[in-house]
């Protein structure tokens, strides 16, 4: 993300469909810098894998390879700009920290991480995203830069 952009807080977006998530995630994509860390915090359903496939497209990757694996913890499409995709809703906090996420943001990957709720230390260069589900469709994404802790 520029300056400029961090300093603009996305504030109060609306969706009523998981494509128009993804529309959110993809231009979110093309303002990130490689090395940011993006933290996904909602509840169940919420829409943070679907927001983590518009990133994949935006990045230019496979978005078909993207879901909320039972067994894999992360995981990885490549490309020209890499992104790592977490999912932290089946392990601790404590689990999490041996992860090694913060090893993984470089100058040519993205780290998605999905319920970073659970992040006892939020990775530095960090945009976080919040999606609330309002009923129905209906989803508002908050996306400030910085990190929930
Ligand atoms: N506006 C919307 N944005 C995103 N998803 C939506 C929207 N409206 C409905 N949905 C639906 O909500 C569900 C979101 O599922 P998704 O797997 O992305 O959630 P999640 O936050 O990753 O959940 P989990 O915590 O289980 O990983 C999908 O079934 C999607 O079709
Ligand atoms: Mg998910």
């Amino acid at each position: 993300m520029s300056k400029a952009e961090a300093r603009a807080v996305w504030n109060d977006i609306v969706t009523r469909s998981e494509a128009q998530t993804a529309a959110v995630a993809r231009q979110l994509a093309s303002a990130l810098e490689p090395g940011t860390t993006v933290l996904l915090l909602g509840e169940l359903g919420a829409g943070k894998t679907a927001f983590v496939r518009g990133l994949a497209e935006g990045l230019g990757l496979d978005s078909d390879q993207v879901s909320s694996p039972t067994f894999t913890l992360i995981q990885e499409y490549r490309g020209r700009t890499t992104l790592h995709h977490a999912d932290l809703y089946r392990i601790t906090s404590d689990e999490a920290e041996d992860l090694g996420l913060q090893e993984l943001a470089g100058p040519h990957s993205i780290v998605a991480i999905e319920w970073a709720e659970k992040l006892l230390r939020p990775p530095g260069k960090a945009v976080m995203v919040k999606i609330e589900d309002l009923g129905g469709d209906t989803r508002r994404i908050t996306i400030q830069p910085g990190s929930s802790a």
